[in-house]
């Protein structure tokens, strides 16, 4: 297994541009199953998950090309099986987004259950009740879930808990229904708003993405569309993390900062000084001491659930005490063991982590358990005095595009060991 050798101590200086949203991209890509016309996409990321949902779409017949200016072109027209095999959605909970697009477009959809993750037991719930509301029939066999409809009929639904893949499985399902379907008490993440600006790209009637209630109009087909993939808020973040930690300044390109808000307004609180500017963002720390700042994770526009862990290795290396509490799952503090055997001071308490300030970490072998908690490793190895290596970095390929060459660039010292 591939790991991540880090050795601390550089601060972090230069310029390096964002990467397309993962999150935005994935629901995209299950979209493309409700036109029988070809979607292009520009500034796809190349990650695991996105690979895992051109495998997903791949083992259902779809045609998956790239042309001379590296944009991926998907054509669904031949979709010949409505089947997302388990050794793929094991891999990727949100793989669970084709759901929504197959029972629409074709009646039927047959997706492997997926089962508890490392941060919590993250139920599908939501999804199949809304489902069920606009007259899809479901079933659980044998560890799959198989919904099926004649036609998907338009209807008021109001979502017992926020749900981002949740809002927008049943955004997808309801473009093809019949008749006007209101959604109340919906996710209001940027990536949602993107997945509408996408689905109106292709003809979709959907209004209100980005508030608490979404109204889609039923349409008969959806046609092609060129769309480009918007950045990733998260990754952004984390590298602007990234220079504060190491007392650095760094520049992102190709970010609009409007959706980072949450997060900018905690790294100014910490003492980073940034500067916005129309598509990048800048972060300036040298010869500033960080100042410990309380995190309560909440849906969006609260503090992202996907930025905690990196966050919590800021405040261990602040001048005092701090407290993160994470309120989106259960379970979600995996890193802070790993973090500790570092050097943080760090006690769990129910859903609230106490964070004290230290002033130095050592290095250490270390294991990555999910995405972030990954980043959050990788972020502690860069401060840390000596060599970190961080085993597992699969989970750190499913969402950071390149991540040891962008930080080598910003003056990293990190290299990827092979097997
Ligand atoms: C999405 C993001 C993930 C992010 C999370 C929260 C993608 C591909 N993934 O995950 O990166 O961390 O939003 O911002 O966009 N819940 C239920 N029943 C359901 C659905 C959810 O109880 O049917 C609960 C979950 O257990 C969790 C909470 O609702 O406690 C929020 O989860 P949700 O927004 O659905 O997360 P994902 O969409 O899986």
């Amino acid at each position: 297994m591939e790991k991540l050798k880090i050795v601390g101590g550089n601060k972090l200086s230069g310029t390096i541009s964002c990467s397309g949203a993962k999150n935005a991209a994935l629901p995209m890509l299950a979209a493309t199953i409700l036109s029988d016309k070809p979607v292009t996409f520009k500034n796809l990321p190349y990650l695991q998950d996105i690979t895992t949902m051109f495998e997903i779409l791949g083992s259902m017949g779809a045609d998956i090309t790239l042309n001379e200016s590296m944009d991926f072109i998907i054509s669904t027209a031949n979709l010949n099986d409505f089947e997302a095999r388990y050794e793929l959605v094991k891999t990727m909970r949100a793989s669970i987004l084709v759901l929504g697009s197959l029972v629409a477009k074709h009646g039927f959809a047959r997706i492997a259950l997926p089962g508890g993750c490392a941060i919590g037991s993250r139920p599908v719930n939501f999804h199949l009740d809304a489902l069920e509301q606009l007259g899809a029939k479901i079933e659980l066999k044998s560890g799959y879930i198989e919904a099926s409809c004649s036609k998907l009929v338009g209807c008021e639904i109001n979502f017992p808990g926020i749900s981002v893949t949740g809002t927008e499985n049943i955004m997808m399902a309801a473009v093809l229904a019949k008749g006007q379907t209101i959604l109340r008490n919906v996710a209001k993440e940027p990536e949602v708003e993107d997945l509408a600006n996408f689905l109106n790209s292709m003809g979709a009637k959907v209004s209100g993405a980005g508030t608490d209630e979404i109204v889609i109009d039923g349409v008969d087909v959806l046609n092609e569309s060129v769309f480009e993939i918007p950045a990733d808020r998260i990754e952004a973040g984390t590298y602007l993390i990234a220079a504060a930690i190491t007392g650095g300044d760094v520049t992102i390109h190709n970010i609009d900062a409007k959706r980072m808000n949450n997060i900018i307004d905690k790294l100014k609180l910490s003492g980073a000084a940034i500067s916005v500017f129309n598509s990048s963002i800048s972060l300036e720390m040298s010869n500033k001491t960080l100042k410990p700042v309380d995190i309560s994770t909440a849906p969006y526009p609260g503090f992202p659930t996907d930025m905690q862990a990196q966050f919590t290795v800021l405040n261990s290396l602040s001048s005092g005490p701090s407290v993160v509490s994470e309120n989106v799952f259960e379970n979600r503090f995996m890193h802070v063991q790993e973090l500790n055997r570092m050097g943080c001071d760090i006690t769990i308490k129910g859903n609230n982590a106490f964070v004290k300030g230290v002033s130095n970490l050592n290095g250490a072998p270390v294991m990555a358990t999910d995405l972030r908690a990954s980043a959050s490793l990788i972020l502690a190895g860069l401060c840390a005095s000596g060599e970190t290596i961080v085993d597992r970095i699969y989970h750190i390929d499913r969402g950071y595009e390149r991540i040891e060459e962008k930080l080598s660039y910003l003056g990293a010292n990190i290299t990827r060991l092979p097997n």
